[in-house]
């Protein structure tokens, strides 16, 4: 029997989740109706805008960024937007959906790092519905490289679920009933907030603030001003 591919083996994962549109509009969010696409992406903005901000003169980035559920709603807002994405499918079918927005950049990922985004150079950066996939290492990874591409004062919104909810708890243990052999590659992984809030500051970030009114940890954070 072949072996699924290592949970960091991130292109190959993702990759195989996105072989057609359908597959892949369900391993992002579980939902495959425009109307429902639209309606979760915008609750992911309100989400943003309660923590980071979304303004008209921001270029914002989003690691992760799938089909461009949520960027379909943060590019008419923005100045720039560039969805980053580890699996080539993903991107295609963000660059379909958002092919009516001219202010729309795309990078094809790594799987660890933000390589080709230049330093400094971004006020938002955006994570969400991507570390409960990620080695906890890739996850600093992340945000060291978040803190690298933005300008200082630069913005950073991440989120997983909380392992310390009774909803995230359940889902560990739903999870824990597979076997090791059987277990899929993306399957979740939650956060503790001291785990997201830890990676932020370790990072250099400022003023860490983590929401945790549900089952998720929804964090932000600022990278300090330029001294002088
Ligand atoms: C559950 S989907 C969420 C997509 C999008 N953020 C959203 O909320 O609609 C997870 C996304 O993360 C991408 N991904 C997984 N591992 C990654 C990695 N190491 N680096 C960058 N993207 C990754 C997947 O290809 C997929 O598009």
């Amino acid at each position: 029997m072949e072996h699924p591919p290592a949970r960091s083996d991130y292109k190959k994962v993702w990759s195989e989740l996105s072989t057609t549109e359908e597959q892949a509009k369900l391993h992002v969010i579980g939902v495959t109706e425009e109307a429902a696409l639209q309606a979760t992406g915008e609750e992911t903005l309100r989400f943003l805008q309660d923590s980071v901000g979304i303004g008209k003169d921001d270029v914002v980035l989003e690691i992760g960024c799938g089909i461009g559920r949520v960027g379909k709603v943060v590019a008419p807002l923005c100045r720039k937007w560039i969805g980053c994405d580890v699996a080539s499918n993903m991107l295609s079918l963000t660059a379909e959906r958002l092919k009516d927005l001219s202010n729309v950049e795309l990078v094809e990922l790594s799987g660890y790092n933000l390589s080709g985004v230049t330093d400094n150079s971004v006020d938002v950066v955006y994570c969400t519905v991507v570390f409960m996939h990620l080695e906890s290492w890739d996850r600093h990874n992340y945000i060291v490289e978040a803190f690298r591409v933005l300008r200082p004062n630069g913005r950073i919104y991440v989120d997983n679920i909380n392992l310390c909810s009774e909803g995230g708890w359940k889902v560990f243990e739903t999870h824990r009933a597979f076997s090791p052999a059987i277990r899929p590659p993306h399957m979740t992984q939650n956060s503790t907030p001291q785990e997201i809030e830890t990676y932020l500051k370790r990072a250099g970030f400022d003023e860490v603030r983590i929401r945790t009114d549900d089952d998720w940890i929804r964090a932000s954070a600022i990278k300090p001003g330029a001294v002088g």
